[in-house]
């Protein structure tokens, strides 16, 4: 495709082209809902691990996908309907080059990261597991990368191992090994917790999970946005990421998948456009990527994260991720000297997410009075129950970062917070 991202040179394009220093204030000027007001103040978004903004270019691919080349996709031969394959597949093979993947076909495309994990547990363990076998996730995981993976042990009569983690948020890495063992058949771990900020030496855990024939998935919604992710060096065998949170649309994502598995794996869903050949008494499946991706596929988000990940591999990316880390420690800075403020997870290595709870007030509470000030953060549980038992809190408050915030959001979120002690102390 590419009338969208001819038509729209971004400052992002700009930016990155020159090779210039990140410009925040400029690329800011890519994201038109950051020029909203919220409650009569200007919003300030933090809640960007719930879901990112998104730039002029994606939202222009969405709109030039449905204006002037919306058609079913590998189903008929008219020039709008292989115009709308060129884009959905073009859209592929990027996915493909932002993951580092061998080949196009690994990449499959899936509503989100918590359809990707699904699909594996389905086709990848259900199939294996027997009684007596274990699958070992992480204590810091999203709902998404435990539920299913109860689901199937329970199932199959297997066991679903917890490698453990300390207050401040780091996992136990000596226990991690003790727990790969040859009952042990997958290790299913998030790449970035999406409560802590935790960045989870992933590289090294795939490692040792590896060096004992162990096949490891990575829960990657979190890190994708923020860090460049290469699934041949880190050696994974899947890695699951999700459009709306890398700046793409909603209801769609990626599950890369080593070929020799994905190949050896059945279909997740049976329909159209999997098969080969269909008879009453039976059906053959079609090649990879097509066998995992039944029915009419979400061609607008597939195009629309292809502008997203066109986008990003535009910018320098290096300089924003320091330019990110600076305000995370900023963040963490002015909420520890904060009255009434209590950090939860101080992890060694950190990215995206700053969570904590105020003396005064429930997290839900100070969601919203800091919403009354134009802030957008996240309150509850995130999606991750066991973590919030761990520490010892019904819920947290989340301030989460993408590289469009400044250091005068997060003086603006802890203004908000004296607003907070103002009502509730
Ligand atoms: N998993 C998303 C979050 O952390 C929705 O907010």
């Amino acid at each position: 495709m590419t009338t969208a991202s001819r038509s729209t040179v971004s400052r992002a394009e700009a930016t990155g082209r020159a090779g210039h220093v990140a410009d925040v204030e400029s690329l800011r000027a890519d994201f038109p809902i950051l020029e909203r007001t919220i409650n009569g103040q200007p919003l300030v978004y933090l809640d960007n691990a719930a879901t990112t903004q998104k730039p002029r270019p994606v939202i222009e691919a969405v709109r030039w996908y449905y204006e002037e080349t919306n058609a079913n996709v590998h189903r008929a031969v008219h020039t709008l309907s292989q115009q709308a394959t060129a884009a959905y597949e073009g859209a592929r093979a990027k996915v493909q080059r932002f993951l580092n993947a061998a080949e196009s076909r690994e990449i499959i495309y899936v509503r989100g990261t918590t359809e990707a994990i699904n699909l594996v547990a389905h086709s990848f363990a259900r199939p294996r597991l027997r009684p007596g076998d274990e699958v070992l996730i992480s204590a810091m995981e999203h709902h998404s990368n435990i539920v299913p993976w109860q689901i199937v042990t329970a199932e199959r009569g297997a066991t679903l191992r917890v490698i453990p983690m300390d207050r401040s948020g780091d996992l136990l890495l000596d226990r991690y090994v003790d727990l790969l063992t040859d009952r042990t058949r997958l290790v299913s771990l998030v790449h970035v917790s999406n409560s802590l900020g935790t960045v989870n030496p992933v590289a090294e855990m795939i490692r040792q999970a590896k060096a004992r024939g162990i096949p490891v998935l990575l829960d990657g919604a979190q890190a994708v946005a923020h860090h460049r992710v290469d699934v041949q060096s880190l050696g994974c065998d899947f890695y699951a990421c999700s459009s709306h949170k890398m700046f793409g649309p909603t209801g769609i994502g990626a599950l890369y998948g080593r070929a020799e598995l994905l190949e050896e794996m059945p279909p997740f869903q049976g329909g159209g456009d999997m098969i080969r050949s269909v008879t009453f008494e039976q059906t053959t499946y079609a090649v990879l990527p097509h066998k995992f991706e039944a029915g009419t596929p979400h061609i607008a988000g597939a195009v629309g994260l292809g502008a997203a990940i066109d986008y990003l591999m535009a910018l320098d990316r290096d300089s924003l991720e320091r330019h990110e880390a600076d305000v995370v420690d900023y963040a963490v800075e002015r909420l520890r000297a904060e009255p009434g403020v209590r950090l939860i997870g101080c992890p060694t290595r950190r990215t995206g997410a700053v969570s904590f709870v105020m003396d005064c007030a429930h997290a839900h509470d100070v969601g919203t009075i800091v919403d009354q000030a134009g802030v957008a953060i996240r309150t509850g549980h995130h999606c991750t129950q066991p973590v919030m038992d761990f520490f010892g809190v019904p819920a947290t408050a989340r301030a989460s970062f993408a590289f469009y915030n400044t250091r005068s959001d997060v003086d603006a979120l802890v203004s908000a917070l004296a607003r907070v002690r103002k009502v509730f102390a």
